[in-house]
């Protein structure tokens, strides 16, 4: 959900074709994270005069308006920069529709003083529910100002309703003189409502009882609700977009005006300015800042929202000698060099592999032509210096001047270059679909021993060989997680129940949370996400962890937030997963939760015929997934069938539940055409009555212990003359399957626990072939965008 880049080049020339092409290149790289809109900030001239460039659709339309522009402004592509900071975003919209004016970068105004690119929602930019005021006012009286106690309904005279407000005063701050560092807070809209402009003083342990008609309230909770918008509107500040992130560059403004009142010259320096914004935002962000006051400088920093920096550093022979500096003088920080921010690894691993995976509450400066530099000089082979945020500390009244330094290691970042290419595919979703013989082999390569001559077969996952003992002896295990991936942990649910004996409940991750669900400390909870930032899965961990359960991560994204919250963890090694709809790190997901059931089930004697044949037939998928593929142009024909269709069912039970569940979201997701995969057994509890001669409907009845229930399902949909198109086992097309159905596809059998893996490829064809001849753009559909990061 949004993507930000960012690039700044020291001591290395770089001309501003190289700059914009860079950030154009950093933003494809990163296109499936939004594609509604996009912008880039780059400098007029060497003073860092910044220009701002936005524009609404996919990156290529921004590529023609910036080079119209520049056309326009008459500036030369050619010219040279020694140093060099420029910002860029692409959207997937949440507050104001895709438009240039609610593209990033959001500025403070004219003249662009300060420039912000944002992925994340900032919460109290303007409306914050009653609740979180409720507990805003609670946690303030930890040491400020005021309590909101109770608001309760009074009967006056039979007629009107009015409420009562109480306000607890724990100390003096509640002056008529209002302290201007707390103007920018809840408290001033409240404070202003209730005085006016009366100089009221209030002393400590004062309880002033405020009687307010309905009316009354709903203007003060207005009052209160426009937090930092009406704050700064009150400021003289106006505001040209719908953005929630528009607040964040005009409080920087707000803040630098305020420190430097007075003074002759400028007093603050630019991580102050970022940090004493974060201590007035709420919400999840991952933020990078430019700033006309300082030029050849960046801010990144980050609370929930994923962020990295690349570091490449180049040999002396690109520096800029003595057009910059005396080349003999060069000290170690003056090595020419190119740093990278972005919202993850795919638009960095062609430049470097060098990385720093930001974390919460870490203030990155990249400010590098100066001493204060936050890459200590003789360190910078490998460590980096940033500010730490206290974050709590920092947003309830602790100290800001002093943020702690911290020195992190870089760290090398696993993936390829050729991942994140196309090859020869016109999809990513193409080609995932068909790298996946290859990416289930990657999946368990290491992970499976093939015995000896007893024919001993173990699993061995790494990352959770401390926590086999606590897992077995769990109340029980509760899978969470969301879209694709809370349907590969469905497909698990059979074998880890069998094989583990222990209870395996499902959740959802924002239902989890919507209900506040119980997650007890005797609970495994297994947190399942391709790209491990999920925000209500991330959530849910938070809330998972609070209960004291343990936490297993499964998921595809090395040093992503899941990966480094939970307890311990797996990662499914499918390779990056670009195309939005998820394809391969589904089937990777179901074989790491297979060999996870195998792990707990350890060696008992009574399941182990079972258990080699599972291995056997783990270690044979690729081959049978590879055999599947060959019905690429039979789900192509298929597919021509369906194209002018309204809606299709998926019918599926037992381990294939799952599999109607995602075949049915696959066709939805991209092919933009309604589909529901549905639970066969439920089928005469209500959607029997949908069955016609004219919907479509795919029946998953391949050879399993629910097979024979499936071929009754099949004949009562038979008899009612039903559209079927039967998806059964090799050879089961004629014998085990009743006549009379349009269509069959035929797949390999494998072992029941498998067949999921198997039984979902001609659907993910499916769905891909309905969309190419529909016209869709199959890896970017339409409302959707990949890492789902804002709750
Ligand atoms: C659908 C799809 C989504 C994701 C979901 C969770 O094709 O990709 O349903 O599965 O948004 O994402 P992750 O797995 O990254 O947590």
């Amino acid at each position: 959900m949004c993507g930000i880049f960012a690039y700044l080049n020291y001591n290395v020339s770089r001309e501003r074709r190289y700059i914009l092409q860079l950030l154009f290149n950093g933003l494809r790289r990163l296109e499936h994270r939004g594609y509604d809109s996009a912008g880039v900030s780059i400098d007029s001239n060497s003073q860092g005069q910044p220009l701002v460039f936005r524009q609404e659709g996919n990156i290529e339309s921004l590529v023609k308006s910036v080079y119209q522009e520049v056309d326009d402004l008459d500036l030369n592509l050619e010219e040279s920069f020694c140093v060099h900071a420029g910002i860029a975003h692409t959207r997937w919209a949440t507050h104001g529709e895709p438009a240039p004016r609610n593209s990033h970068p959001q500025t403070s105004g004219d003249g662009n003083e300060f420039l912000v690119v944002h992925n994340g929602i900032i919460t109290n930019y303007e409306v914050v529910v009653l609740i979180e005021i409720v507990i805003k006012f609670w946690r303030r009286s930890s040491g400020f100002s005021v309590v909101l106690t109770l608001a309760f309904p009074v009967c006056s005279g039979g007629c009107s309703v009015v409420l009562v407000l109480a306000f607890l005063v724990c100390n003096d701050c509640i002056t008529g003189d209002v302290d201007e560092t707390d103007s920018i807070d809840l408290f001033f809209p409240l404070y202003t409502f209730l005085f006016g402009d009366w100089n009221v003083r209030l002393a400590g342990q004062d309880i002033a009882v405020f009687v307010l008609s309905v009316a009354q309230l709903i203007g003060l909770l207005k009052e209160m609700t426009k937090v930092l918008k009406e704050t700064l509107i009150r400021h003289g500040f106006t505001f040209e977009s719908e953005t929630d992130t528009e607040v964040i560059p005009k409080l920087a403004k707000f803040v630098f005006d305020k420190a430097n009142e007075g003074e002759g010259s400028q007093t603050v320096t630019f991580s102050e300015v970022v940090l004493e914004v974060m201590r007035h935002l709420e919400g999840a962000y991952a933020l990078i800042f430019k700033s006309l006051h300082y030029p050849n400088e960046l801010i990144a920093c980050k609370r929930g929202s994923p962020l990295l920096l690349g570091v490449k550093e180049l040999s002396e022979e690109f520096n800029c000698g003595s057009a910059f500096h005396d080349a003999k003088s060069l000290s170690n920080n003056d090595h020419p060099k190119e740093l990278f921010l972005s919202s993850d690894g795919h638009a960095i691993v062609e430049h470097t592999k060098k990385v720093l995976v930001i974390e919460d509450g870490e203030v990155v400066h990249l400010k590098v032509n100066i001493l204060s530099f936050a890459f200590h000089a003789k360190e910078f082979d490998g460590n980096v210096s940033i500010l730490k945020f206290d974050y709590d500390k920092g947003r309830h009244g602790g100290s800001l001047s002093r943020p702690a330094s911290v020195h992190r290691a870089l760290s090398v970042l696993e993936m390829e270059v050729e991942q994140i290419n196309k090859g020869n595919y016109e999809h990513y979703m193409k080609k995932e679909i068909h790298e996946q013989p290859e990416s289930l082999k990657t999946t368990m390569r290491g992970r499976l021993i093939r015995g000896g001559s007893c024919k001993a077969q173990t699993v061995l996952l790494g990352g959770l060989k401390d926590h086999f003992k606590t897992i077995r002896r769990s109340r029980r295990i509760v899978f969470i997680g969301c879209g694709t991936s809370y349907n590969a942990a469905l497909a698990a649910r059979p074998i880890l129940e069998e094989l583990s004996g222990v209870p395996v409940t499902m959740e959802i991750a924002s239902d989890l949370l919507d209900r506040q669900g119980p997650i007890y400390r005797e609970d495994t909870a297994v947190f399942v996400s391709q790209s491990g930032e999920t925000a209500d899965t991330l959530h849910a961990l938070e809330y998972a962890l609070e209960n004291g359960a343990l936490c297993v991560g499964i998921t595809n994204t090395v040093g992503s937030a899941i990966a480094r919250h939970t307890h311990c963890g797996v990662h499914i090694n499918a390779g990056a997963e670009i195309g939005v709809a998820s394809t391969k790190a589904y089937t990777s997901q179901i074989v790491v939760m297979v060999m996870l059931a195998l792990a707990i089930g350890g060696d008992a004697i009574s399941s182990q015929t079972r258990r080699e044949a599972i291995i056997d037939g783990l270690i044979d998928l690729p081959n049978k997934v590879r055999e599947v593929l060959k019905l690429d142009q039979e789900m192509k024909d298929l597919a021509k069938q369906l194209i002018a269709e309204q809606s299709l069912l998926v019918f599926g039970r037992g381990y294939n539940y799952a599999t109607a569940l995602e075949g049915a979201l696959k066709v939805k997701e991209v092919a933009l055409m309604h589909s529901e995969g549905m639970l066969a057994g439920e089928m005469k509890h209500g959607p029997l009555a949908l069955v016609d001669e004219n919907l479509p409907i795919i029946v998953i009845a391949t050879r399993d212990s629910c097979f024979s229930k499936q071929q009754s399902v099949i004949q009562q949909l038979h008899a009612r003359k039903g559209r079927l198109i039967v998806m059964c086992s090799k050879g089961d097309a004629v014998s085990g399957c009743p006549g009379g159905f349009s269509r069959v596809i035929e797949v390999p059998q494998v072992e029941d626990c498998l067949q999921p893996v198997v039984n979902i490829v001609p659907l993910q064809l499916l769905a891909y072939h309905l969309t190419v001849l529909r016209g869709y753009n199959v890896d970017q559909p339409r409302n959707l965008a990949k890492s789902v990061t804002t709750q």
